[in-house]
């Protein structure tokens, strides 16, 4: 998963976020790849829920702020991926629990990956647009 121009928002603050979160993503594809310790594995994961929640707040503000009528869309989806980390956490414990090698399902894996490429892409793209057209017509 690569960083690519394509992907900018032309808002410099969320765009510096957004390239953090993929390189964060990007280790724990690895991490689980290589089959790396549950420390290491789930400490990941929890950094990325932290780092995540942390992003999405100051997104949602940057939207609030600019009276972004999309807002809400994109609370919703930015809960989905909430939800989806909770689910990779939830995976990784149990597996802990059951002791077993550690092994994570790659789809849940691969679903974090896409949801942040088709989010930025979509939605992100989509406020961009909104911040440049109504600086326009300004
Ligand atoms: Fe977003």
């Amino acid at each position: 998963m690569e960083w690519t121009d394509k992907l900018a928002t032309g808002i410099s603050t969320i765009d510096s976020q957004h390239k953090e979160l993929f390189k964060r993503i990007n280790n724990l594809v690895i991490a689980i790849k290589q089959h790396r310790c549950k420390e290491e594995i789930e400490g990941t994961i929890k950094f990325l829920d932290d780092y995540a929640r942390i992003h999405f707040s100051e997104e949602e503000k940057h939207m609030r702020d600019s009276s972004y009528t999309g807002l809400e869309e994109q609370h919703e989806d930015h809960k989905k991926y909430l939800a989806m980390l909770a689910e990779l956490k939830e995976q990784a414990s149990l597996t802990r629990m059951l002791g077993g090698s550690y092994d994570l399902s790659a789809t849940t894996n691969q679903v974090v990956v896409d949801w942040i490429v088709d989010h930025i892409m979509k939605l992100d793209m989509k406020y961009g647009a909104f911040l440049k057209s109504r600086k326009s017509s300004e």
